[in-house]
């Protein structure tokens, strides 16, 4: 990975108070000054977007974890659509979560229409792709992240991949503690790049970031990020305490 920022995004999922957040954000905003090529994004719930766009330091971008498949507001009950997430200025959105995946039946082709969503409103994606164990055990890894990956890249405006990051996240890494090996996270990003070389051309392929995610700590983020095509991290229950300092401090 040369001369691009590398991306360290938070994803707070479903946590947090009112007085925890105050504090991570405290804590966030006293942490010094950040790699020059780090790029630092954190996604609150939704209930805690408003603290984090007015609280944090403008180093730190704020996502949504999610948006609706429509992008004007309106009659969507308990959604949240772009036009509106713009309008209080957050420009990054969490798409394809292997969480929504599973349990809000968010199928490849409705991540593909949220991608598009977002990205012709002008915003950036993470967009989430990764295996389940049985895959991997079959083998099946990358058939798992073509199939993902498909929806996302047809989704992709002309000139709008410089807004796209790939965050590879296998689910069986996923709040487990039981982390890709470096190699195993090297072996799975090189083959996705390869992938994209196919679809999207040499050049913008090896300018996506292709971030990973999965029980990333600041005890393993070090040989992580050594990795050639590991462009930063996508980090969930770190992300959440003072030890996300030191994954943002790896970028260095
Ligand atoms: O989106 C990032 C998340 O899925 C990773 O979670 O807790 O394994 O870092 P965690």
């Amino acid at each position: 990975m040369t001369g691009k920022k590398v991306v360290i995004g938070g994803n707070w999922k479903c946590n947090g108070t009112k007085e925890s957040v105050k504090e991570l954000i405290e804590t966030l905003n006293s942490a010094g000054d950040f790699p020059s090529n780090a790029e630092v994004v954190v996604a609150p719930t939704a209930l805690h977007l408003g603290m984090a766009v007015d609280g944090l330091r403008k180093d730190i971008s704020v996502s949504v974890q999610n948006l609706w498949k429509e992008p004007k507001a309106g009659a969507w009950t308990g959604e949240l659509t772009v036009d509106l997430i713009k309008d209080f200025g957050i420009n990054w959105a969490i798409l394809g979560h292997s969480e929504r995946r599973a349990y809000c039946g968010e199928t490849p082709e409705i991540v593909g229409t949220k991608v598009k969503i977002a990205l012709e409103a002008g915003m950036k994606v993470m967009a989430c792709i990764g295996e389940q164990l049985s895959d991997r055990e079959a083998d099946k890894t990358m058939d798992v992240c073509k199939e993902q990956l498909d929806p996302i890249i047809a989704a992709v405006p002309s000139g709008a991949m410089d807004r796209v990051v790939i965050a590879y996240e296998p689910v069986w890494a996923i709040g487990t503690g039981v982390t890709a090996t470096p190699e195993q996270a090297q072996e799975t990003h090189e083959q996705i790049r390869a992938y994209l070389k196919t679809k999207i051309g040499e050049e913008a392929a090896q300018g996506v970031r292709i971030i990973y995610g999965g029980s990333v700590k600041g005890a393993n983020c070090q040989e992580l990020i050594k990795k050639a095509d590991i462009d930063g991290f996508l980090v969930g229950g770190a992300s959440l305490k003072p030890e996300f300092k030191d994954i943002i401090a790896c970028s260095s």
